[in-house]
């Protein structure tokens, strides 16, 4: 099927999630390198979950917002990002986001996120994306970061992260105009 591009950066576009998608993405839900930083690290996916995760997404897209990473130089997807919990009374979304980890450090999620808030500031028309981070995830820490998001707060000692113990969670705001 052909893929469709919503928002085309240098490296990395933002495009359709397409169902022949799933299986790779199921493939990195269940990888730990990736899942010990995003919600619920112990978690395992059966490959139905994740078809039932992505019809639940499309048939939810006034709530949720997913889109594929795709790759500029080979077209493949290379990771998914999503606006989530879209609350257009009080303007405001969700962002969470991974790469497969072989993409990993070469500037692909720092350029997605900057494209996840044009569409959410410019397209959907939000004040303010949050996000939310543990402590010891140094990376994504500095993807937020360097895409302008100022950390506003912090449960201490507040999830159970394997190879890290208890863990902060730390808060993350991205104001349209900053
Ligand atoms: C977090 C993640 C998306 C980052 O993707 P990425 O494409 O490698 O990120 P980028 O290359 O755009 O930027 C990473 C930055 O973090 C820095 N970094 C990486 N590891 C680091 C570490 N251990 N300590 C400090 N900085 C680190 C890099 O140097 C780079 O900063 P720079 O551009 O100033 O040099 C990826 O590691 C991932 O998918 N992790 C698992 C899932 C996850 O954590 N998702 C986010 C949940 S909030």
């Amino acid at each position: 099927m052909i893929r469709q591009i919503v928002l085309r950066g240098k490296k990395v576009s933002l495009g359709i999630l397409l169902k022949e998608d799933i299986p790779k993405v199921w493939l990195w839900y269940n990888d730990r390198d990736i899942r010990r930083f995003l919600s619920s690290p112990d978690a395992l996916f059966y490959f139905e979950d994740e078809m039932e995760w992505y019809e639940r997404v499309r048939r939810e897209k006034e709530r949720h917002r997913v889109f594929g990473i795709l790759e500029n130089r080979s077209d493949g997807l290379v990771g998914i990002l999503g606006l989530h919990g879209i609350d257009f009374k009080n303007g405001y979304a969700e962002l969470g986001y991974f790469l497969a980890k072989e993409f990993w450090g070469k500037g692909y999620a720092t350029e997605a996120v900057s494209l996840a808030l044009t569409y959410a500031f410019e397209w959907i028309n939000l004040r303010k994306v949050i996000a939310r981070v543990y402590a010891p995830n140094k990376a994504s820490i500095r993807v937020l970061e360097k895409n302008g998001f100022i950390l506003v707060g912090r449960l201490r000692e507040h999830v159970y992260v394997p190879g890290h113990g208890f863990v902060d969670v730390l808060f993350y705001e991205r104001f349209r105009n900053i």
